[in-house]
């Protein structure tokens, strides 16, 4: 593995570790999309942070431009695995607190709600796989690993809930399954790294207890991605 690519929605989340790998933007890169290339190197691997872009002043969140730069990244940048690296909802049910970090171990949508045989029910979950390694990487590092679900919307809704339950989802986000679907069709293996800034059952509103850790959650992230970095690159060299 000589290159590892970040994608991710936010600026907030990428910030703090690409001032820490002082990687640079690399202008129009990937234009007219809206999705930012940054580009660095860590020890003889190279770095790339692939985020979302904006649109009117804020950060393109959601399945969409999640797909938009997956697929972009992949096709241009050949990476060897891809990190989706972000803030998502927990449960306090399942043992989730805020800044808590955990590792992917499975991911689908949980909005997709199509009537019809099994086939289409399926398809639409997505349950896409993720990379192989993840699992020695969580154990190695101490981190939980949780599935995660994606769907269109912050705010959670009692069908969305009741698909999350039935599924075993832990990490609720809005673009997980996007880049996993596109890393399945390519068979590039895909990391997920979630730090939490809510809990889906705490009954606070989403947004304002989103807003509230966003910080918290992303230096935590911040601190994981560091850690992923350095065993990944043990693995490279
Ligand atoms: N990102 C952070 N918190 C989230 C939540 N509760 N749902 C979807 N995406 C999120």
């Amino acid at each position: 593995m000589k290159r590892i690519c970040y994608v991710v929605a936010m600026v907030a989340e990428a910030q703090p570790f690409i001032e820490r790998y002082h990687i640079q933007e690399v202008k129009d890169f990937f234009a007219p999309l809206p999705c930012l290339l940054y580009e660095g190197e860590v020890d003889g691997v190279t770095l790339n942070v692939v985020l979302n872009g904006q649109e009117h002043g804020s950060d393109l969140v959601g399945c969409e431009a999640a797909t938009v730069a997956t697929l972009s990244a992949i096709q241009c940048l050949h990476p060897d695995i891809i990190i989706n690296s972000g803030t998502c909802g927990g449960f306090r049910a399942k043992g989730a607190e805020i800044a808590k970090v955990y590792i992917g171990n499975g991911v689908m949508f949980h909005d997709r709600r199509v009537p019809g045989d099994d086939a289409w029910a399926t398809q639409s979950l997505g349950n896409y796989p993720v990379w192989d390694g993840s699992e020695r990487l969580a154990k190695t590092l101490g981190y939980e690993m949780g599935k995660v679900t994606t769907g269109s919307s912050l705010d959670m809704q009692p069908c969305d809930f009741e698909i999350i339950q039935q599924h075993g989802g832990q990490l609720k986000d809005m673009e997980g399954a996007a880049v996993g679907f596109v890393c399945s069709l390519f068979q590039v293996p895909i990391l997920y790294v979630k730090s939490v800034t809510d809990l889906c059952d705490s009954g606070a509103e989403t947004f304002e207890e989103f807003s509230r850790n966003l910080h918290q959650a992303c230096d935590a992230l911040k601190v994981a991605n560091e850690r992923v970095i350095d065993y990944l690159k043990g693995q490279m060299n």
